[in-house]
């Protein structure tokens, strides 16, 4: 949620900001802005919109100067305007701070400054962050001490990253949580909000820890707590090429990362299934073995998509391990108290290993002494840091707002993690090698689905001015209903609601009419037949179905209007199969409609805020 990016050395900063912006606009695309130093003087361009609005109206290049920051903006104080746009200056225009996250105590703050005479130009909280640490320069005359001063008295999460004209070769950048990596170049210095934008210039990377400062200079970096006490940082080698993060001849990264699938499942398993024993190895669960063994009971949190993998992983961990499993929403879990015990299990999912409220949750749990696991796609991010353990997604950066990729990469991970525990416990080699088995194949069937996405074209194109959805599925295709309604409404726009299919009678029947689609997720299994009674119950009210059917599956087409043909797998495995059709009607639907795939309104891909 906003991406910021920093640079000092000997290059011209501005192009090489803006185009360490574009890679951070998944992250937030409210509005533009740089600011950079030259000879004493600050230059800010600063507009609405997105980067290439900005390139638009300001000829980049045109900025002179080798120290700048950057910043594309998620609103959280005022709306989406120039004046709301970062960086922001302190009142006298000599310093300029850029901010991620959000500052709860602005208003006290704001207060304060204002009876001292201090007026602003924005709604936001961030600009009072800017004018607090121009105040505090004034008296203290030392830039790196006013920005310590200020954040010592600042209650919420920043990243944030400061230059001034008083001291213009320097950069100071800061956390707490909102998430800062600094880029070490050559006789150059970048610090971002992650590694996509400091990739093209190095691939050593440090990452910033909790309440941690740095300072840059074009001659090397110091880091620090915020409290000034000096810290050791570890200088890591970013962990993907740069070609993972580019389109790759693919028109969105929604649809490449789609494509990927059938790669990315298999990095998932690759070095961890032994097929031969049914059996899993997961080496980052190597030091809460114990723990795992003796839990009395798992908790998994996460929000988003990743919850609904969560939802997933409950049952395949039930059904295999026989430990009672209870999903929470992140947000939910870490305000209601818990009712946690020293020998539960809490399971963190999270795509970017950031999301505010799952870190805040784990937190929680640790103080209460929970044993607390991570699966975590982006590696060295804050959740994979904080927790005891974890297990890496492996599925490569994932840039397309809406998750796709990230989620089957949760599957395979939470599946394999069932089986681990399974095996501990009642689960046979036998049984373990079944599963294992039909797992290996999912990538070639992946592949198969996407190789015959026409028909699914097609039904894109027929529903597209739908005004509203129902995603129907039961047992483990619960979850993937609620994921492919999630879909549906990121990118399109349109209403879609997922449901258990048998809970459609409790309310959602009410809805349908011949101008409902209704999606059923109808694998052959063995409540195949209840299933199919509840497409009988739409048609009867000529609502329109669309079932996602195995390929062998001669009955459905008497009982659907259209049948989207995934291959046969094992019950357990079918969400998987079956969420890469629903990833594509989704997909074509908001083509359709002309939506802005990759970035839809409103939406961030990580949220740092709560
Ligand atoms: C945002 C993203 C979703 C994601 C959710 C949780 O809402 O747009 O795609 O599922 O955050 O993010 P996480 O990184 O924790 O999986």
């Amino acid at each position: 949620m906003c991406g910021i990016v920093g640079y000092i050395g000997t290059q011209q900063a501005a192009p090489l900001i803006v185009s360490g912006l574009k890679r951070l606009e998944y992250r937030g695309y409210d509005s533009t802005g740089v600011c950079v130093l030259s000879d004493d003087a600050m230059r800010i361009e600063k507009r609405a919109g997105r980067v290439k609005d900005l390139e638009n109206i300001v000829d980049i290049a045109s900025i002179h100067g080798s120290v700048g920051v950057g910043h594309t903006r998620w609103a959280t104080h005022g709306v989406p305007n120039d004046a709301n746009a970062h960086p922001h200056t302190d009142q006298d225009g000599g310093i300029a701070l850029v901010h991620n996250g959000i500052i709860e105590n602005y208003l006290t703050i704001k207060k304060k400054l204002e009876s001292a005479g201090y007026s602003f130009r924005s709604d936001t909280d961030s600009e009072v962050l800017a004018v607090f640490i121009g105040m505090l320069y004034k008296t203290l005359g030392d830039l790196e001490l006013a920005v310590r001063t200020a954040l010592t008295e600042v209650e919420g999460t920043f990243g944030i990253v400061v230059v001034s004209v008083h001291e213009p070769d320097m950069i100071i950048a800061a956390r707490r949580g909102s998430p800062l990596i600094l880029g070490i170049g050559n006789g150059e210095y970048l610090v971002a909000s992650d590694a996509s934008a400091v990739i093209s210039h190095t691939r050593q990377v440090v990452y910033l820890q909790e309440n941690e400062m740095a300072i840059l200079t074009r001659d090397g970096f110091s880091t620090k707590t915020i409290e000034n006490v000096d810290t050791r940082s570890v200088v890591e080698e970013i962990a993907f090429e740069l070609e993972q993060i580019e389109r790759g001849g693919f028109d969105h990264f929604m649809l490449k990362e789609i494509y990927e699938q059938p790669i990315t499942f298999r990095d998932g398993f690759r070095g961890r299934l032994n097929i031969e024993e049914g059996s899993v190895r997961l080496g980052g669960l190597g030091p809460v073995v114990d723990q795992l063994r003796q839990a009395k009971r798992i908790i998994i949190t996460a929000c988003g998509t990743s919850w609904h993998a969560a939802l997933v992983g409950e049952y395949l961990i039930e059904q295999l391990a026989r430990v009672p499993v209870e999903v929470e929403y992140a947000s939910e879990f870490r305000y209601r108290n818990p009712i946690i015990h020293h020998d539960d299990v809490v399971i963190a999912i999270s795509q970017s290993g950031e999301t505010a409220d799952t870190l805040a949750a784990i937190r929680e749990a640790k103080l209460k002494g929970a044993t607390v696991i991570g699966m975590v796609n982006v590696v060295g991010s804050t959740i994979a840091r904080e927790t005891d353990a974890g297990v890496y997604l492996h599925a490569g950066p994932e840039i397309g707002v809406a998750s796709t990729k990230a989620f089957t990469s949760q599957l395979c991970v939470l599946t394999q993690f069932a089986l681990f525990l399974g095996r501990m416990k009642a689960v046979s080699a036998q049984q373990g090698k079944d599963l294992a088995d039909a797992l290996e194949q999912i990538p070639e069937q992946i592949t198969r689905i996407l190789d015959n996405a026409e028909p699914i074209k097609k039904i894109a194109h027929e529903y597209a001015q739908a005004s509203n959805f129902l995603y129907l599925g039961r047992g483990y295709n619960f979850p993937a209903a609620l994921e492919g309604a999630l879909k549906l409404k990121e990118i399109s726009y349109i209403h879609a609601e997922g449901y258990p299919a048998a809970e459609m009678k409790h309310g959602p029947i009410a809805l349908i009419d011949e101008n409902m689609p209704v999606v059923f997720i109808a694998p052959k299994d063995e409540i195949y037949d209840k299933i199919v009674s509840n497409i009988e119950e739409v048609r009867a009210r000529n609502g329109r179905v669309i079932a996602i059917a195995d390929d062998d599956d001669e009955h459905i087409a008497r009982v659907a209007n259209h049948v989207i043909r995934v291959p046969r797998t094992i019950p357990m495995l079918t969400p998987i199969l079956a969420s890469i059709p629903l990833q594509l009607l989704a997909y074509y639907i908001a083509l359709e409609r002309g939506c802005n795939v990759d970035m839809p309104r409103n939406l961030a891909k990580s949220v740092t805020v709560e």
